[in-house]
């Protein structure tokens, strides 16, 4: 068996592991998809960097910040990602540089169609809607097949390349938020690529539960966050852009402060979260420590098949997520078939057996329950949520 397979279904590794965190005594939450916690001592980590910009405010800002640890910062995100460190821009989140980029990609010409899917994050949705009112496109929305195969996800996208002959762009989100779907991505970009339409990829929720390297997915414009599986405090993101394409994004509008051959004048500019960027360096370290995202992901994976395997076939519920270990990760959605209202059973889940969940709508599919296990989930929750769902059915 794998070291990561093993270690997953180890639950005193991950009780100790568990035990760098602190948790609010509460509901068994489910819905760590939101964000990630910050374990004890990144948490002390950013509370010190809070004092000491507040004491040395400035100062320490223009004389070593700016000048020495932010390139420092961004270095290491870089090689965290296996990229060069040129290729990368921090943000304040995943849709603040999803949304610069889709805001200044410049190959789009008046007439040109523009393409996403029902499974995108709204943000992206909406932005990709503006294209259409600001640069004179049209926009086409798909929806994906229920259930998704592998086949059927890229069988979808081939249509769609055959059908819109003017297609230049579209968005593709790598572990789709409203049913953790993982996508193919390398295949979908392949595909795009014979058909001269560039991705823009949102990867909020690949970072960090998903082991990949950008090159590979032959990826070159994508937007992250940090703060759900990699745990980083709130508000930091970044952008990615291939060196090579970099012309293709304009610099971001009101954008003075660095040279047009720096990635950084994509993004939008503003005074960021200077502790929390500060924290950085020891999140990175504590994330490879563990294992990083092959660790993570094979644990939340092992969580989730635990659940799953228990009721999938039971009738009177339905998992939306597939099985098939290419296109799922910790994140699965289901819905109790026999019941009309999904938010309802969201309050039975949790008032009747003390499980925070969240329900989520917007996809083809109609309205599920995403159910997102954390880092410190137990195969004990897991249990209690299988047994839930099998008395609540
Ligand atoms: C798939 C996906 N994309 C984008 C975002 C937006 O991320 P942020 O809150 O960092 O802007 C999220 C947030 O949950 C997400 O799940």
């Amino acid at each position: 068996m794998p070291e990561n397979t093993r270690r997953a279904r180890d639950e005193a590794f991950w009780q100790t592991f568990a035990d760098r965190y602190a948790v609010e005594p509460g509901p068994i939450n489910l819905e760590n998809g939101y964000f990630g916690r910050m374990s004890r001592t990144v948490v002390e980590e950013y509370q010190r960097n809070i004092e000491l910009i507040n004491r040395s405010n400035s100062v320490h800002v223009r004389q070593r910040f700016e000048q020495i640890e932010s390139l420092d910062i961004r270095a290491q995100l870089a090689e965290l990602m296996g990229v060069r460190a040129q290729s990368v821009a921090l943000t304040r989140n995943a849709s603040d540089g999803l949304q610069s980029l889709i805001r200044n990609y410049n190959r789009l010409q008046p007439g040109d169609q523009v393409l996403f899917c029902d499974l995108e994050y709204d943000t992206v949705k909406g932005a990709m809607r503006w294209l259409a009112r600001h640069r004179g496109v049209e926009v086409i929305e798909i929806d994906h097949q229920h259930p998704a195969t592998f086949d059927s996800l890229l069988a979808t996208y081939r249509e769609a390349f055959v059908r819109y002959p003017r297609l230049k762009l579209m968005a593709l989100t790598h572990v789709t938020h409203r049913s953790g779907l993982v996508m193919p991505v390398q295949a979908i970009a392949s595909l795009a690529k014979e058909h001269g339409v560039d991705v823009i990829l949102d990867g909020a929720h690949a970072l960090g539960q998903i082991d990949f390297n950008l090159d590979t997915l032959g990826i070159a414009f994508a937007g992250y966050n940090l703060h759900k599986w990699i745990g980083a405090p709130l508000t930091l993101g970044f952008i990615y852009i291939a060196p090579q394409r970099l012309a293709d994004i304009d610099p971001d509008m009101g954008e003075m402060h660095f040279p047009i051959n720096d990635i950084r004048s994509r993004t939008s500019y503003s005074t960021p979260n200077i502790p929390a960027l500060m924290t950085l360096p020891l999140v990175f370290e504590e994330h490879e420590a563990m294992g990083g995202s092959a660790t993570k992901g094979a644990r939340l994976g092992y969580l989730r098949n635990r659940w799953v395997n228990a009721v999938r076939d039971l009738p009177g519920i339905e998992v939306m997520t597939p099985d098939d270990p290419r296109l799922c990760c910790g994140i699965t959605s289901m819905r109790f078939t026999r019941h009309a209202d999904q938010q309802v059973m969201v309050e039975r889940l949790l008032n009747d057996y003390n499980l925070f969940t969240v329900a989520r709508s917007g996809a083809a599919f109609g309205p599920c329950i995403r159910i997102t296990p954390g880092l410190t989930t137990t195969a004990a929750d897991m249990d209690l949520l299988a047994q839930a769902l099998t008395e609540l059915r």
